[in-house]
């Protein structure tokens, strides 16, 4: 993990806030907020600083925060709104190494807006076709942007809460046609673990919960730590993108 965060830091020339990586998709439930924190502790525990951006008027993360055992080092802003969410997104990532946004489950101009500013959209869908249709809108949302703002905004679905066991022909069919129509899945997917909701009963990080009173930890932290490995290397993959087109 390390390693390749140190890759990244060279090929982005060592600049700070080398990322903006946003969670984004219309569906409820659909993983959103549970990815997005164990994505940010996991890169807690190797870089300086972490800032997630809570901006679903919820607060589930902002929620999750107040509990005990949230890194130091992992700062979560709770005022965002669509007035000041780009300023928010901006001064977050002068002061942070990675700057994580949880929007809320519906399509607003908070939801664009801070998509504007991503080095990388997550679009975080559970394998099944209704959901994956719900997170095309979210793919769609991805490239009206782009088209708006005339600028070039990565992205990458993520499956999750799927079945440990197996991967289905159903997950297989849906990988093929975003790939299709030219979206990156990722290789790792988010499995249905009760770790994962534990960490917003108890709070603090995967490492730090009881396994004698969670099950399947161990399991939790080796995939959480994949999926982390997997934005990185997405990440320093559209780095290289870019250095190669400058
Ligand atoms: N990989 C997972 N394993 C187990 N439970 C999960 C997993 N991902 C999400 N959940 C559970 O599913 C529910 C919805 O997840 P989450 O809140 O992360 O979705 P969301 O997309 O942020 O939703 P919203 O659109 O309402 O903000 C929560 O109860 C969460 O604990
Ligand atoms: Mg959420």
């Amino acid at each position: 993990m390390l390693t390749v965060t140190r890759t990244l830091w060279r090929t982005t020339g060592g600049v700070r806030a080398i990322a903006v990586i946003v969670f984004a998709s219309p569906k409820g439930g659909a993983g959103k907020s549970t990815s997005a924190v164990l994505l940010a502790c996991e890169l807690a525990a190797s870089v300086h600083k972490v800032t997630v951006i809570d901006a679903d008027p919820n607060r589930p993360v902002c929620a999750w925060g107040r509990l005990p055992g949230r890194p130091d080092n992992l700062t979560v802003i709770e005022d965002a709104t669509e007035d000041t969410i780009i300023r928010t997104i901006e001064d977050a990532a002068k002061a942070s190494d990675y700057v994580i946004v949880d929007l809320e489950g519906t399509a607003t101009m908070m939801v664009a807006f801070a998509i504007s500013r991503a080095n990388l959209v997550i679009v975080p869908t559970q394998p099944s076709q209704l959901d994956a249709a719900q997170a095309a809108k979210a793919v769609r949302l991805v490239r009206k942007q782009e088209e708006a703002f005339k600028i070039s905004i990565p992205m990458a679905v993520l499956f999750t809460r799927s079945n440990a066991a197996i991967q289905t022909r159903d997950q297989r069919r849906l990988q093929e046609s975003f790939e299709n129509s030219g979206v990156t899945v990722f290789d790792v997917r988010l499995i249905e673990r009760v770790a994962y909701r534990a960490l917003f009963a108890y709070g603090g990080t995967l490492t730090s919960l009881d396994p004698a009173q969670v099950s399947g930890v161990p399991a939790a932290i080796e995939n959480a730590r994949a999926f982390a490995i997997a934005v990185l290397s997405t990440l320093e993959a559209s780095a290289l993108a870019r250095a190669e087109v400058a």
